[in-house]
């Protein structure tokens, strides 16, 4: 096993500060300016030189000019708007070519002017600008790697607001730093990134924080009959855990519970993956990942709420003792399950952890997951998979999605899907027969949710990005801290 080593989770050190000295004024290296296409702006120097470079400013255009008129610094970075209005998608584009302008021109220390978008309050948008810039900071770190990490030159942001206060923006910067921590974890390799550092990660933030944390291993999930995710970690060396942390900052309310797919790697176990890409199940402890994350940036606000994050964790191998297609399982629940395809390994680890959530007596819980390939053909890399016990629980999900621009889209749970898992020797079968695999998946893990409100995000398409921007979005963080937020 890999000795833990705490890796840079903060990703590089970026200041942020709110400003009510207007932009003008500002006396750093760099100061920007929004435009619309069809307003002229207001300085007449700034105007002209807007002309004489035909700057068109469609939304996310970026042109650097230096020594304008009115302007104390040096530089000034001026980005495009579009039309006459802005919406918050609009401003995502704004946000993210304004911070890869930045690092082009390798800026140090900036101003940015306050802004309108609609339907928006200027509390959501400094915690908007806070979150996305500081997150666009991440960067990829090379694992022990000769050629020296990358680093920014980007050492401070301020964020002009009439109302001189840092609240929101800390908001923002610590759901960017969960980000930051699912993102790290989700890239790390698995030969680094096992189960065992998963819980060495919980108890590090544990130590941090001053949360309950409790790892159970596998002879523990034995005497707990937790014989379905066992069934899934036997194959492999490294052993199983199932990982609990909690934050109590709510007197004895009923906690919100997340579970996470934690698994390391899934090689498919014996029923074994094609090669193509296979690299890219490193990323199947993404749900794991997203609530340590989730946890970080509760903990880091200090929200008055009470959190309880759980995590099974295991890797998914090909091995002699390895499950193999047919057998049967009892899970801790007493349900019999028929592995008919051991590739269908997340819903056997989720089912037992979802049971061991009912000694929290939770007021919610949602699984997050990387569930299954089936998702990415219906709704690609944009909206995450909802799926729910509880038609408020989703709409509740649905809002918060849409207020932190991380968006879910719910898929139906009705009991004919449910008909499609049964086994002739078990229970259940652990696949379903006849499509709708993300809804069959769901089916399943509806059967050990019955106890409570449930919800169910399949963010496989939306966890991590492939190609040349591989690597992992730090999704759901946004939409589960926001959703925390919006239930105080
Ligand atoms: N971790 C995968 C889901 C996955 C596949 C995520 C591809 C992202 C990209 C999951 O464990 C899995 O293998 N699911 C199977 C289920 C099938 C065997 C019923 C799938 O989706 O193919
Ligand atoms: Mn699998
Ligand atoms: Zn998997």
């Amino acid at each position: 096993m890999v000795e833990y080593r705490d890796y840079n989770f903060a990703g590089k050190t970026m200041e942020f500060f709110v400003t009510h000295q207007t932009v003008e004024h500002y006396s750093g290296d760099c100061a920007v300016a929004f435009v619309f296409k069809d307003k002229a702006h207001q300085n007449k120097d700034l105007q002209q030189l807007l002309e004489l470079n035909r700057f068109d400013a469609i939304v996310g255009a970026t042109l650097m000019l230096s020594r304008v008129d009115g302007y104390k610094t040096k530089r000034l970075l001026v980005v495009g708007l579009g039309d006459s209005s802005l919406n918050e998608k609009s401003y995502m584009k704004v946000l993210n070519s304004l911070s890869s302008a930045l690092s082009d021109a390798k800026v140090k220390n900036v101003v940015i002017p306050d802004i309108q978008i609609d339907n928006r309050d200027e509390s959501w948008i400094l915690l908007t600008t806070a979150r996305v810039l500081k997150n666009a900071s991440y960067q990829v770190e090379k694992v022990d790697a000769k050629e020296e990490n990358e680093q920014g030159t980007l050492e401070a942001i301020s964020i002009y607001s009439e109302n001189n206060d840092a609240t929101e923006i800390n908001k923002g910067l610590a759901i960017a730093n969960g980000m930051a921590l699912t993102r790290r974890l989700g890239d790390l390799p698995s030969n680094i990134c096992t189960p065992s550092y998963l819980a060495e990660t919980a108890k590090s933030l544990a130590k941090k924080y001053s949360l309950e944390c409790e790892v159970l291993e596998e002879s523990d999930m034995e005497a707990l009959g937790m014989n379905s995710l066992l069934s899934v970690s036997k194959g492999s060396s490294e052993p199983g855990k199932l990982i609990s942390l909690s934050f109590k900052n709510a007197g004895k309310d009923q906690p919100v519970v997340l579970v996470g797919k934690g698994v390391t790697f899934d090689s498919g176990g014996i029923s074994l993956k094609p090669g193509a890409k296979m690299d890219e199940m490193k990323f199947d402890m993404c749900g794991a990942a997203s609530v340590l994350g989730v946890m970080r940036a509760v903990a880091e606000m200090n929200l008055k709420v009470n959190l309880t994050v759980v995590v099974p964790t295991v890797e998914n191998m090909p091995a002699h003792d390895a499950s193999k297609p047919g057998d049967v399982v009892k899970s801790m629940s007493g349900q019999t399950i028929e592995i008919l395809n051991t590739d269908a390994e997340g819903r056997l680890i989720l089912c037992d952890a979802l049971t061991y959530c009912e000694k929290f007596s939770p007021k919610v819980v949602i699984d997050i997951a990387t569930l299954t390939g089936a998702v990415i053909v219906a709704l690609g890399k944009h909206h995450s998979g909802l799926m729910a016990n509880d038609q408020a629980l989703s709409d509740d999900l649905k809002k918060a999605g849409g207020d932190a621009m991380d968006t879910v889209w719910q898929l139906p749970l009705d009991e004919e899907y449910d008909e499609l898992i049964k086994s002739n020797f078990a229970d259940m079968a652990n696949i379903g027969s006849g499509g709708a695999g993300t809804v069959t998946a769901a089916c399943f893990l509806a059967r050990f949710t019955k106890d409570y409100r449930w919800a169910h995000l399949d963010i496989a398409g939306t966890a991590w990005l492939g190609g040349s921007k591989k690597g992992a979005t730090g999704r759901p963080v946004p939409l589960l801290t926001q959703y925390i937020m919006e239930q105080m």
